[in-house]
């Protein structure tokens, strides 16, 4: 068992998860509670370096099975790197992106299916966050979000179907583990968004 508490957000492209994290990640500061707040694909040297080859607009040879394997690679070298010896020293660890969005994102979206996905990360299995928040934005709000960022990656260039299948995988990935989940709604102003989700992580690492 371990000491500390993780938390993943998760949610569809411009869901405004990063911009939530920016925030809650100075609160946390403020009020001096240890945590780390990580990402995935990332979070460390390897894990940055596979997202550069998975999110490289010019790697459209990929298959979705490479795409996956890589992902999953990304996660165990975060994991032991970093999530698990955050946890061990009691930290909060806050992380954008989990094992959720390879579910929602190539068991869906790119149909190799739930329990492909669940077979390759097998060993990130057995590590869950104690609680996920999924900032629900729909895909068509999503897509009007997405026409006005700037950068855009390899993933933001898929047709709209394709993130219907990630909402739709989302979805699926909540009704198998609803315990787990917050679901905040996430096309209301991003300070009414932010305010919940803070309030939903100060009352876990509160009550853990
Ligand atoms: P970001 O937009 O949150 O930085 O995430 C980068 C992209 O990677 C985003 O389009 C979602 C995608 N992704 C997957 O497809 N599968 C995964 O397992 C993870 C962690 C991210």
């Amino acid at each position: 068992m371990s000491k500390g508490l993780f938390i993943t957000f998760e949610g569809g492209e411009c869901s405004g998860k990063t911009s939530v994290i920016a925030t809650l990640c100075e609160i946390l500061k403020e009020k001096g509670i240890p945590f780390i707040s990580t990402r995935e694909p990332g979070g460390i040297k390897i894990g940055e370096e596979i997202r550069k080859i998975i999110l490289d607009v010019h790697n459209t040879a990929m298959t979705p099975e490479t795409e996956a394997l890589l992902y999953a690679a990304s996660r165990m070298q975060h994991l032991k790197e970093k999530i698990l010896p955050a946890l061990e020293e009691g930290k909060l660890v806050i992380c954008d992106r989990f094992l959720d969005s390879s579910i929602a994102y190539q068991g869906f979206a790119r149909n190799l299916g739930m329990e492909a996905i669940l077979k390759i990360n097998y060993f990130a299995q057995k590590h869950l966050p104690d609680h996920t928040i999924f900032i629900d934005v729909k895909p068509e709000e999503a897509l009007k979000r997405l026409k006005n960022r700037e950068k855009i990656d390899r993933l933001d260039l898929e047709e709209m179907s394709f993130h219907h299948k990630v909402y739709e995988g989302y979805l699926h990935a909540i009704q198998r583990n609803p315990d787990r989940y917050l679901i905040v709604d996430g096309e209301r102003s991003l300070e009414e968004v932010t305010q919940e989700c803070v309030f939903a992580v100060l009352n876990w690492w509160e009550g853990r």
